[in-house]
């Protein structure tokens, strides 16, 4: 038999705008340091953020939000990230785009409610009574019909579980025998099943059988220690979206304080620095002037805009048959893409001309 990989068809993530930053770069008195993390200057905001940090951390910041205030450009989505990064991937981070919330079907209220209850987590540490084990056997077993009539039932089912210190045989409930085969449990597979509610939870395949051949991705897990009946600490990680996907929907809202953070904008120096750090991060060159030029652009319109002119400026340096982007580059790419404040001048000077 011929065997061939198959190339991903996954796509390759663009660099976004926000990738050289790795956290707020604090030292450990929570002090910002001028160029770290991909983050340069902003010390005051970085570390207020620091201190909402450690208020999550320290379980402190319920009930509490805070707003990023300050000019475009000023780095507040970028550090509301470097928050997300510190914080780790346990605690949601779910941005959203203004134009989520307009909809027909959908009131704005509840896309902002259901967006809120994504971005708060819980952690569920509970303590279960199991059986869990591998499968040894599965067998349903039948009686006639006792309405009458031809067709069969299942009464209830066998199964055989083993741990590596014993094995048991249950008598379930034909209710259990139907999630059982929800979760396309067979011989061989490690599951648990839990003694209040009946739920089987299938944890992968007994690693017993890891040298079968098998075409599907399979999880191999250990066989179970200790008995098969026993209590269990299950930890799981959702958010409050989660659980209203799974129950119905809990109603009732809390207040919330909110706190400011403020955002002022960059010296000309500092832009220069961000524009070089993103200029590494795209892997692009530029000479020192042609970034001094970029950093003008920055003082006048924004970073946002400057940065942003970074990739085009590079493509006409290749075109100009250059490596590395030159003053002129910047020049010819900023004549053709216009920043925010610019394009709504025109507009407003033109005001006639489009429709209204
Ligand atoms: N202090 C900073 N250090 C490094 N990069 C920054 C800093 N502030 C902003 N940037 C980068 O500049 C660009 C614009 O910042 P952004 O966070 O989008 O501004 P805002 O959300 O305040 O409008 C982004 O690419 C961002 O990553
Ligand atoms: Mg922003």
């Amino acid at each position: 038999m011929k065997i061939e990989e198959v190339k991903s068809t996954a796509k390759t993530q663009r660099i976004s705008a926000h990738s050289h930053v790795k956290g707020l770069g604090l030292d450990e008195n929570g002090i910002a340091i001028s160029m770290a993390a991909g983050l340069v200057g902003q010390k005051e905001a970085r570390e207020a953020a620091g201190i909402v940090v450690d208020l999550i951390k320290s379980k402190k910041m319920a009930g509490r939000a805070i707003l990023l205030a300050g000019p475009p450009g000023t780095g507040k989505t970028a550090i509301a990230l470097a928050i997300a990064q510190e914080l780790g991937n346990k605690v949601p981070f779910c941005p959203m785009v203004g134009s989520e919330v307009y909809s027909t079907e959908i009131k704005k209220t509840e896309v902002l409610m259901e967006n809120f209850r994504r971005a708060i987590g819980l952690r569920i540490k509970e303590t279960k009574e199991v059986y869990e084990g591998e499968v040894t056997e599965l067998t349903p077993v039948e009686t006639e019909n006792p309405v009458g009539g031809y067709g069969k039932t299942v009464s209830h089912v066998i199964i055989g579980l083993k741990t590596a210190k014993g094995t048991k045989q249950l008598k379930l409930d034909p209710s259990i025998y139907e999630s059982l085969q929800k979760e396309k449990v067979e011989t061989g597979d490690v599951i648990y099943i839990e003694a209040n509610s009946g739920a089987v939870k299938r944890q992968g395949r007994s690693d017993t059988y890891a040298t079968e051949f098998d075409l599907e991705a399979e999880e191999y897990v250990p066989l179970p220690k200790g008995d098969v009946h026993k209590k269990k600490e299950v930890i799981q990680d959702v958010t409050l979206h989660d659980l209203d996907i799974a129950n119905a929907r809990p109603q009732g809202g809390q207040d919330i304080l909110l706190m400011i953070i403020r955002f002022i904008p960059y010296k000309r120096d500092q832009m220069e620095q961000i524009l070089r750090l993103r200029a590494q991060t795209e892997g692009i060159q530029i000479d020192e002037s042609a970034l001094s030029l970029l950093a003008d652009f920055g003082v006048r319109a924004t970073l946002r805009y400057s940065a942003q002119l970074l990739t085009p400026a590079s493509l006409t340096a290749k075109v100009n048959g250059r490596v590395t982007i030159a003053r002129e580059d910047v020049q010819e790419v900023s004549s053709l893409f216009l920043d925010a404040k610019s394009s709504a001048k025109i507009l407003s000077l033109n005001e006639d001309k489009y429709m209204k």
